[in-house]
């Protein structure tokens, strides 16, 4: 009896909250949002969005980027003379509050016109796109009346893109930044170095760039058997990097969309490349030996304050990610530099000796005013006193850190690892291993279960990972990105009590053939075979 009570509230609850009966196919339905809104009321009739683009007034603001943005948008292309007579008026009342705040909005639309109310830019921004997916990127005109009240649950919505194993072009960066700003996600991670390569031009160390950047063989396995780095003119090389003109280019492209970039500067494990290119700055000295820098030299400390310096003055973001996972450690143990580094500063072990290096650069990115993210191995040896922990080693990383008092940011392998496979394997191109269907990505609740009210207001938000070993182009990284950033995307955005997995995978159906449309290439989802 209970199982059918619950069965006919559950009923109840869904054809409330998601019911689209009497909106016909051809009329733009907010029931078709991803991430779903968090309340949606329909009102009687539809708005025909004007044939020659909507006409726009935005109130509160000027100099606005979203006016710039909505001139470009296929929705509206001019500026009305008068805010009485635009066809979508905008209300930003620039009452400053924090940052989920900042990201609501209000969205009304009635037969005569489409109006927009927000405390900022970006609650507006995201009521555009609400109205993008509603309208398919402005193809159907008709779009349903409705009053929708929407707000994000975390103000962290991340993806991470691996540009290191497999380097990614500015073109292809700046197509999945639309992508991700239709589905308002608004932290891109671009994990920028790393063994496999370094990615950004940094004017300091040429051979960063010169030869850490390339490598003889295009396929993961081949590398991975001959492990080397070549000049950027050898026959084979294959690689590339970002100049500070491409990184400007796309930093510009993601602000205008609310997105931040934040950079990733890897150290002290997979750290490769950079030994090969300036081996002095390793353990043994000698190329091809180490993977972590040596912390006794304080050779390391300048070297990397000089990369920060640089990537600090490049990138706005408030966080810059120094890594800190998988250091292999091994080579500090027998290392004289090491070993006098850790007498002195009386050190126990070596995670207190990474944990030295991460507090020390810590220092020097706050000095400069920034914040760190690490994943979660820097909790060990002692947490660095402002970092966010990123966990992904599963939750305790980020229990850990929130019980601490720190921000944890969560993206546990078994949810977030968008490189894994998401059909049987045998359906799919070859991926490093895993089996994450949409399904359980949607299923994923950032704040774990045995959290109080107390420890989960450090949860941060949420991010999905792209690692890029056996992902080889880009049509390969976006078939591992959609549909499931749409279900992280989800995650971020609403709250659990609107969630619902067939509606959502309903949604994310019809997401798929737009993202087609708009020449994407999402994984196939309407013929997925299942584990
Ligand atoms: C990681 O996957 N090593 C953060
Ligand atoms: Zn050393």
């Amino acid at each position: 009896m209970k199982k059918f009570i619950n069965f006919i509230v559950s009923t109840i609850f869904v054809v409330t909250a998601y019911a689209t009966d009497g909106i016909q196919p051809s009329v733009g339905s907010p029931y078709s949002v991803i991430p779903v809104p968090e309340k949606i009321e329909i009102t009687k009739g539809t708005y025909s969005l004007p044939v020659n683009g909507a006409t726009f007034y935005i109130k509160g603001v000027k100099d606005s980027r979203l006016s710039d943005y909505l001139k470009a948008s296929a929705l509206a292309q001019s500026v009305a003379d008068k805010a009485q007579k635009a066809d979508i008026l905008i209300e930003i009342s620039s009452k400053k509050t924090d940052k989920e705040n900042c990201e609501a909005y209000k969205l009304n639309i009635t037969p005569k016109r489409i109006s927009i109310k927000a405390n900022d830019e970006a609650g507006a921004f995201y009521a555009i796109q609400t109205i993008l997916q509603m309208s398919e990127g402005g193809t159907k005109r008709e779009l349903q009346c409705c009053s929708v009240n929407d707000a994000p649950r975390f103000s962290y919505r991340g993806l991470l893109f691996d540009v290191s194993r497999h380097f990614r072009s500015k073109e292809f960066i700046m197509k999945q930044i639309d992508a991700m700003a239709l589905m308002k996600l608004n932290k891109l991670h671009l994990h920028m170095t790393n063994g496999a390569g370094w990615r950004i031009e940094i004017e300091k160390y040429p051979r960063l760039t010169e030869f850490a950047a390339w490598r003889p063989y295009r396929s993961w396995m081949d590398w991975a058997s001959d492990t080397r780095y070549c000049e950027s003119n050898y026959p084979t090389a294959y690689g590339g990097y970002y100049t500070k003109a491409d990184i400007r280019e796309i930093l510009k492209y993601a602000e205008a969309r609310h997105i931040t970039v934040i950079p990733d500067i890897e150290m002290p494990g997979h750290s490769e490349e950079v030994l090969a290119a300036y081996p002095e700055l390793s353990c043994s000295g000698e190329p091809y030996r180490n993977s972590d820098y040596c912390i006794g030299k304080e050779e390391t400390f300048t070297f990397l304050e000089n990369v920060l310096t640089e990537v600090i003055e490049l990138f706005p973001s408030e966080y810059i990610h120094i890594g800190g996972d998988e250091a292999v450690k091994q080579g500090w143990k027998d290392c004289p530099h090491c070993k006098k580094r850790m007498q002195e500063e009386g050190l126990k072990d070596v995670d207190e000796l990474q944990s030295y290096l991460i507090q020390r650069i810590e220092k020097f990115v706050n000095s400069k005013g920034r914040k760190i993210i690490g994943w979660d191995e820097i909790l060990e040896g002692g947490l660095a006193p402002n970092a966010t922990v990123m966990s992904w080693r599963g939750t305790e990383g980020g229990l850990a850190a929130a019980k601490a008092g720190h921000k944890a940011i969560m993206s546990p392998g078994t949810f977030c690892y968008l490189d894994q496979y998401q059909d049987a394997p045998h359906t799919l191109p070859e991926a490093i291993g895993g089996y994450l269907p949409l399904k359980k990505v949607y299923s994923y609740d950032p704040i774990p279960q045995e959290f109080s009210e107390e420890e989960a207001k450090f949860i941060h938000g949420v991010q999905g990972n792209i690692w890029a070993e056996y992902i080889p182009t880009p049509e390969h990284m976006e078939m591992m990105a959609y549909p499931r950033i749409l279900a992280i995307a989800e995650v971020g955005w609403s709250n659990p009590e609107v969630k619902c997995y067939d509606n959502f995978r309903n949604r994310a159906l019809t997401a798929v053939e737009y993202l087609k449309e708009k020449g994407y290439n999402p994984f196939d989802l309407a013929n997925e075979t299942g584990n």
